[in-house]
Parts: C-alpha cells; sequence; structure tokens
C-alpha cells in the first residue's frame, strides 16, 4: 500500500500568469493538500473521502483521479487493478491548485505502484495535459510546483517543462479561501483574448525582472515586481469586495497582495509573524463566508508531492 500527499499551490505569483507557480505549506505543521491511497484490487475501485469530497462528481468517469487512472491503463495499454482512495481536503474552484493536488497525488502513486514506467519529465507533461482537459487549456503552474515543490517557473521548450527558482526563504504567505467557488475555465475565459503591446512590453519586463530579483536575492525588488496586468483587472469583479481587502491588506503591512490562481482565494506575503498573525485574524474574521472558509500562515512547500505514513 502506497499513500502520496500533493500539496497546494499559488498559481501565477501576479507577475508570471500561468508560468510562475509555488507549493505552501502551512507554518503550523498541518498538511494542506490531498492525499491518495493506492494498492492491489482484483477491480478497480475508487473510494472517495475527505473534506471536499461533497463537491466531486458523482459519476467515477467523471472523477479526475479515474481520469489520471484512465489515461495512465492507455499509456501502459493494460487494465491497471488497484483500489484507490482520494482524500480530497482541497476545496475545488479555490485557486489553491485543488485539482493539481488530485491528478498530480494520483498519477505518482500509480506511477509508483506499476514501477516508475513514466519518467519525472513524462509525467508532468501527463499532469499539465490532464489540467487542461479540466480548465480548459493546459497550464503547468499548479501541477509543476505541486509536484517539485518549491517556486518553479514554467519553460516548455528544449525537453524542460519547469525549473526551481530561489525564492526568499523568511517570507510568510497568507492564504485566505471566502468559501465560495469560481471555475478555473470561466475565470479564464473573462481574459481578453489579447492584450496591447504596452502591456506585453510592461508584463516581459516584470517577469523577467522578478527572476532576476530572485536569482541576485534582491527582496524589496522582488516584492515591488509582483503586480500582476494580466489577469487581476478582469478577475478582482469576481472577488468579493476586492479593492477594500486590498487596501487593508496593505494597511495592515502585507508586502504584497494578490489573486491565487483563478482565486477566490487570496494571497498576500510579509516577513514579519505579528504582521501575518493581524492579517490572519482580519480575514478569518472579515473575509470568510461560511464555515468551510479558511485562512492558512504558509511558507513554502519545498518538497512537493511525497510518500507520506499511513
Ligand atoms: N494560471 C491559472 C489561471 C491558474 O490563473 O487561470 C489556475 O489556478
Amino acid at each position: 500500500m502506497i499513500k502520496i500527499y500533493s500539496p497546494a499551490s499559488i498559481g501565477n505569483l501576479n507577475v508570471g500568469f500561468d508560468v510562475l507557480g509555488a507549493a505552501i505549506a502551512p507554518i503550523n505543521g498541518k498538511l494542506l493538500g490531498d492525499c491518495i491511497t493506492i494498492q492491489s484490487s482484483k477491480i478497480f475501485k475508487l473510494i472517495i473521502t475527505g473534506n471536499f469530497s461533497f463537491q466531486l462528481p458523482e459519476k467515477m468517469k467523471h472523477n479526475i483521479v479515474w481520469k489520471c487512472w484512465n489515461h495512465f491503463c492507455k499509456i501502459l495499454k493494460k487494465n491497471i487493478l488497484v483500489l484507490i482512495i482520494l482524500e480530497k481536503n482541497m476545496p475545488i474552484g479555490s485557486g489553491l491548485g485543488s485539482s493539481a493536488c488530485s491528478i498530480v497525488s494520483t498519477l505518482v502513486a500509480i506511477n509508483k505502484f506499476c514501477n516508475k514506467p513514466l519518467n519525472q519529465q513524462e509525467l508532468l507533461n501527463l499532469m499539465g495535459t490532464i489540467e487542461g482537459e479540466i480548465s480548459g487549456e493546459p497550464h503547468y503552474d499548479n501541477v509543476a510546483p505541486c509536484y517539485h515543490g518549491g517556486l518553479q517557473l514554467v519553460i516548455q521548450e528544449n525537453n524542460l517543462i519547469s525549473q526551481s527558482i530561489p525564492f526568499f526563504k523568511n517570507w510568510l504567505w497568507i492564504v485566505a479561501w471566502p468559501g465560495i467557488n469560481i471555475s478555473t475555465s470561466e475565470a479564464r475565459s473573462i481574459l481578453p483574448n489579447q492584450y496591447n503591446k504596452k502591456t506585453c512590453i510592461t508584463h516581459s519586463r516584470l517577469l523577467a525582472s522578478f527572476i532576476h530579483a530572485s536569482y541576485t536575492q534582491q527582496y524589496y525588488l522582488a516584492l515591488k515586481l509582483m503586480q500582476d496586468i494580466i489577469a487581476e483587472p478582469y478577475r478582482k469583479q469576481l472577488i468579493p469586495k476586492f479593492i477594500t481587502i486590498k487596501q487593508t491588506m496593505l494597511k495592515l503591512g502585507a508586502m504584497s497582495f494578490g489573486i491565487s490562481g483563478s482565486g477566490p482565494t487570496i494571497f498576500m506575503i510579509c516577513d514579519d509573524k505579528k504582521i501575518a498573525s493581524k492579517i490572519y485574524l482580519w480575514l478569518s474574521n472579515n473575509y470568510l463566508k461560511n464555515k468551510t472558509g479558511f485562512v492558512h500562515i504558509c511558507k513554502l512547500d519545498t518538497q512537493g508531492t511525497r510518500t507520506i505514513g499511513l
């Protein structure tokens, strides 16, 4: 029996739409991600547990885990007889890479169960393809950090899908999911098909300079460059009281603020635990719309997807 854990992730990081993403881990040691347990079985069986299992489609063939298994069976040209248990701990449509958590943990688990017929790159490729089937277009900014951990830059050239980027180790990342859902494909469909020349040039400058600032460890420069001119102008309407919340976060001491992936989770960066606690409290009291919503103070998860104890 094998149990695999895959962490939540923040896609885009403001400055890198579809090409930057970071895996996160709460500083209190709790796990924030999905788990897959796999064992041999006489017939294929899928059992779903976890706090957010109620959000998943009832038909097995609509479940991402089944889709991953089905892809793998086609690749290996055999019926892989396993019992898979999905612990669905991440809310879907939250902007925290929930589908990536299920895809990555399932593919890593099946690959391990089958004695690793796919290498890391083939696996990551498949993860992006399946993510694309769900959200409308393949994008790796959740699956890559979820799989490899840390801060990942998506490259997709020369047989290189993603690359680890140095990050700022003292940054605290506060994430708040209000308890409501936004479909990634809808959040993608409200973005323009074309951007003007000035926006393209500014975007290139911000992203290239952010990567430079990360490699040269220029802390304040990196924070200043974390501007979202691609998605935030269009997606902020999807987030309740966006402008007020952004202003409040910056007043409380957040050094950066943004929409995590396609939202509605928001993320803030700071380097001081007291400020992080203030932000945590304010969001817990003011941003959550129901009891399922949550706020976590996180660090980056450097391990990514891994085997954990049963
Ligand atoms: N980069 C993707 C988007 C992430 O923003 O649409 C989705 O979680």
